[in-house]
């Protein structure tokens, strides 16, 4: 079995951040997105990862052969044009058709191991795929599954009325990837889009039509990381489960600064006379003064100086610096100073 992890994306929906890095090597708690994504397939035997490409490759490129080469062998494919997520899987048709498949979206990070998920699908027998599953409170904003003894007999990608309370969690398993295939390329060659893209969603809903059996494991937590408020949701909270493993997330010492845990601190940061905590990520060779920081993801070689920060994201290399409030405030004051 290999995996497929599809990053080609523009990940508009995260800008600034994406303007200058992909989505997928966002920092969220002590890492990138997608080494996730990666350190969770290091659970099963998975050797062989397709990795679909195209916004800012180098740089995944770069950040995979440098962090995980001595795990997995990577098989890079390039997507141009990037129609839609069914697209995504089908340019990679020639690397991937020969063996079962375990597609992994790029953007969706769970506690759950990627092993457990494959010892569910095990359990589900002989089938042509077996889909991740969740209920959600708005499946129309997700692929929807309908299931009738046990078996899926309809998949919609974001319908307007919803089939069930079900959500494709983005985690899907094909034993039988040359029908996979052959359902991709009648979308394409019959141009059926949903959404002006070529849908994995609607590729499945013609294996379905084909007599083909789909069935479905359920997914406990994930977390979405496609946008700002979410990805600082999960930043909280693998923060959170990592510190209760004992993981460690120090690895710069801080002068005169008080931390509250969880935090995540990189190599080479230079902390002086703050206090930081909780849900902070601080990547590699950051320096923070005077400040004040809760829930916020700093990229590497940031300088923050006298300021105080919630809820943000902040960029590598950028520079973030307040001002620092002298007041004479009189009795009775009452003074709300807001950004
Ligand atoms: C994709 C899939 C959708 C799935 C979702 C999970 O949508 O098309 O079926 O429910 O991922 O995150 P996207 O998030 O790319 O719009």
């Amino acid at each position: 079995m290999r995996a497929l992890i599809p990053a080609a994306g523009r990940g508009t929906r995260l800008r600034p951040q994406t303007n200058t890095k992909p989505k997928s090597l966002l920092r969220v708690a002590d890492k990138p997105i997608i080494g996730h994504i990666l350190d969770n397939l290091k659970t099963t035997r998975i050797k062989e990862v397709i990795v679909i490409l195209g916004y800012m490759k180098e740089q995944i490129e770069e950040y995979l052969e440098e962090n995980y080469s001595n795990r997995f062998d990577f098989i890079f494919v390039e997507q141009e044009p990037r129609l839609g997520l069914g697209h995504a899987v089908y340019v990679a048709k020639e690397q991937a058709i020969d063996q079962p498949l375990m597609i992994l979206l790029g953007d969706m990070i769970f506690l759950q191991t990627y092993r457990e998920m494959l010892q569910k699908h095990r359990k589900n027998g002989e089938c042509a795929a077996s889909i991740g599953v969740k209920e959600v409170d708005q499946p129309q904003h997700y692929g929807n599954v309908e299931i009738t003894n046990g078996n899926i007999t309809r998949l919609v990608e974001k319908p307007a009325t919803p089939l069930s309370n079900l959500a494709i969690a983005g985690v899907y398993i094909v034993n039988d990837t040359p029908l996979l295939y052959r359902a991709l390329e009648q979308i394409i060659e019959n141009d059926i889009q949903t959404g002006e893209e070529y849908q994995l969603t609607d590729a499945l809903q013609r294996m379905i039509d084909w007599e083909a059996s789909l069935k479905t494991f359920r997914v406990e937590k994930w977390y979405d990381c496609g946008r700002k408020n979410t990805l600082l949701e999960a930043n909280r909270i693998l923060l959170q489960e990592k510190h209760n493993n004992h993981t460690k997330l120090t690895h710069s010492q801080p002068t005169n600064t008080i931390i509250i845990p969880p935090v995540a601190i990189a190599e080479e940061c230079q902390i002086e006379n703050s206090v930081i905590g909780p849900h902070v990520s601080v990547a590699e060779g950051v320096k923070i003064k005077n400040s004040i920081i809760k829930n916020t993801i700093i990229g590497s070689h940031a300088q923050i100086e006298n300021t105080n920060l919630t809820n943000t994201l902040i960029g590598d290399e950028a520079i973030v610096k307040g001002t620092l409030l002298e007041l004479n405030v009189g009795d009775h004051a009452s003074i709300h100073l807001t950004y």
